[in-house]
């Protein structure tokens, strides 16, 4: 090698090893988005993308630069990609089509990322997915199901940042198997009676964390359904909306496996539901090693929930049976503010598969039905303890004072 050949040889070494070129920015608009919210911009999102992921750099962004509007029909992005790190920032909008449009019924969703290993999206944009048509034709049973916004399907090592999600058809952000995934500074926006429109649901994933958050919704804030763990939930304000749900879990006899879940800082505003457990009867498996901490209740009609016979009002699957997801070692510590409901702690467990270890501690709940309404507690085959102050009062459960 030459002298020449070698300081070509060692930057072009320097660029791969630091990623620092400009020709790893991937702009949508190099390849041929409009970005006037009409003209469809998903085919040269795509071809963006394929370059962004064969791109052989250390790492790589697809970037959507701001000031423009872009219309996406639905998209998968595909990995692998051949950068061990790849960035999409969003500084403009994001919007879906108006209407009802076709999607593919089996992906779910509008706008899926799959396979892609050290994906890191950030924000600044707005992603709106126009779900009122969708809202309609569900309220009226002519749709049974609708797109989500956002999926993310096996994408370990995932970061979200900054994103601002608005009225999707049905979930705003689906994590599916993911392992390692950090999410902070999320905005979801739709309103109170928008059917089915959960904020962020979260199934088959681990080690995931989910942090200072604002989610207002039609349905649950966060949901952590099957087979999920390590999970951490803090910081987020939710409401309107049905509160952070663990489950449903074991839904047409299924199994499910969710343990060491924590949430908590998260103040609850006029939600159906503060931290809930819902399984259904005839399920199997497990919930366990739970901890909601921490937490305001801001006129919440049903602060604390464990129920075992959840059905969703659905025909024929309200029927009891001797099977149920065993529920263990779940605490509510620090559970503070008003309930619009008599019942503010409700658990309501199996009757053949007891819920144990259940522990209430710190808990002041009063009723914003006035000073006659007293607060009150509901039991059905829990065992546990109750360390004081626990208002109100829960005799089933054990005294313990420590
Ligand atoms: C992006 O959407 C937001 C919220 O709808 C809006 O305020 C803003 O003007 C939009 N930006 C552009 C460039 O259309
Ligand atoms: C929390 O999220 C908001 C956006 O919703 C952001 O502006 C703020 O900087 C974030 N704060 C922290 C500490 O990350
Ligand atoms: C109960 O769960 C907590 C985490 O929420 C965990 O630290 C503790 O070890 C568990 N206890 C038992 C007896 O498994
Ligand atoms: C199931 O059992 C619960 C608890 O005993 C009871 O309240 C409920 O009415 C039962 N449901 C049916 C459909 O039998």
């Amino acid at each position: 090698m030459g002298s020449k050949e070698l300081l070509v040889f060692l930057l072009s070494a320097l660029i791969h090893l630091t990623g620092v070129s400009s020709s790893n920015v991937f702009d949508v608009t190099k390849y041929g988005a409009i970005g006037d919210g009409k003209t469809d911009d998903s085919h040269a999102f795509l071809n963006a993308w394929a370059s962004a992921c064969s791109s052989t750099l250390s790492t790589s962004t697809l970037f959507v630069p701001k000031g423009k509007t872009f219309l996406l029909k639905p998209v998968t992005f595909h990995g692998p990609c051949k950068s061990t790190s790849v960035t999409v920032q969003i500084l403009g909008n994001i919007t879906a089509p108006n209407g009802l449009w076709n999607w593919n019924y089996n992906s779910g969703s509008w706008i899926i990322f799959d396979s892609v290993y050290g994906l890191s999206v950030f924000g600044g944009g707005d992603i709106e997915g126009h779900g009122s048509t969708w809202w309609k034709c569900k309220q009226s049973r002519k749709c049974s199901g609708a797109p989500s916004a956002l999926m993310f399907n096996f994408c370990n090592n995932l970061k979200l940042k900054s994103l601002k999600i608005s009225n999707s058809p049905q979930i705003h952000l689906v994590l599916h198997d993911c392992k390692n995934v950090y999410v902070s500074g999320i905005t979801i926006t739709a309103p109170a009676d928008s059917p089915n429109t959960d904020g962020i649901h979260t199934q088959y994933c681990k080690q995931v964390e989910i942090k200072n958050s604002t989610i207002k919704t039609g349905d649950d804030c966060i949901a952590i359904s099957k087979e999920s763990s390590d999970i951490k939930i803090g910081g987020i304000q939710c409401g309107p909306g049905h509160g952070i749900s663990i489950g449903s879990l074991g839904q047409s006899y299924s199994a499910a496996t969710v343990e060491r879940i924590h949430v908590y800082n998260v103040v609850f505003f006029g939600t159906m539901n503060g931290a809930r457990i819902k399984t259904w009867q005839g399920g199997s498996g497990y919930a366990r090693d739970i901890t909601f901490e921490n937490l305001m209740m801001v006129n919440v009609d049903n602060p604390i929930v464990i129920d075992q016979y959840y059905c969703n009002g659905q025909q024929g699957s309200c029927r009891n049976h001797t099977s149920a997801v065993k529920v263990s070692n779940v605490s509510f510590t620090g559970v503070f503010g008003s309930s619009s409901n008599v019942v503010a702690i409700r658990l309501a467990c199996s009757q053949t598969v007891k819920c144990k270890d259940v522990h209430l501690k710190n808990i002041r709940l009063t009723s914003s039905g006035g000073e006659k309404k007293a607060a009150l507690a509901y039991c059905l085959s829990v065992e546990g303890t109750s360390s004081p102050p626990v208002v109100p009062a829960v005799p089933c459960l054990s005294k313990w004072i420590n």
